[in-house]
């Protein structure tokens, strides 16, 4: 049961879709990094210096760090910042967490994710870069719902939610 936060899986899945499918074919050097408080905000200075934000709706499970309470979420957020300057690209991924109903505390404790879903955000993020970065045509909605197993969850808890509360709810857009 995959409810616990583990960078190390979105790592590898990245360098795997980079290195084996070739999904940024343009010879440039991409990383993936993490930063647990970055907000979906792009300044006028950050949009100077290529930045772009690209905000993912995914499937994940949670697990309570005080009751050990489980739970799944259809709308699981995670931002990604990125951008590419010279042969660099760099992408910075913040997932973001969901409180416990049960210890209504306000922790918010990180998401944890498939591998296949892992696959489906990194692959709709690989789109937008080739087409804001590379200038190709955006075809990250191209069966972006399809095959994917619908599980039902119970409805979306604003309140415990850290991404509705600061006001981020991935509207689709480029
Ligand atoms: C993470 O993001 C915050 C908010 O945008 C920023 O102030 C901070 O410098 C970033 N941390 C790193 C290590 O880049
Ligand atoms: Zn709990
Ligand atoms: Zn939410």
């Amino acid at each position: 049961f995959p409810a616990d936060w583990v960078p190390s899986l979105w790592r590898d899945i990245f360098d795997e879709l980079l290195c084996d499918d070739n999904e940024l074919d343009y010879g440039d050097q991409w990383s993936l990094n993490f930063n647990y408080s970055q907000t979906d905000t792009v300044t006028k200075e950050d949009r100077k210096r290529g930045w772009k934000v690209f905000c993912h709706r995914a499937y994940g499970d949670f697990r309570c760090s005080s009751c050990d309470k489980t739970w799944p979420s259809a709308r699981v957020v995670v931002l990604f910042r990125y951008r590419l300057r010279g042969n660099r690209g760099t992408v910075i991924m913040r997932p973001f967490g969901q409180a416990c109903r049960r210890c209504g505390d306000e922790e918010f404790d990180l998401p944890g994710f498939s591998r296949e879903e892992v696959e489906k955000a990194l692959l709709r993020l690989f789109s937008k870069i080739r087409k804001n970065c590379y200038g190709e045509e955006d075809e990250s909605d191209r069966g972006s719902s399809a095959g994917s197993a619908k599980v039902w969850t119970k409805p979306h808890e604003a309140s415990l939610c850290e991404a509705c509360i600061m006001g981020i709810c991935c509207q689709d857009d480029d």
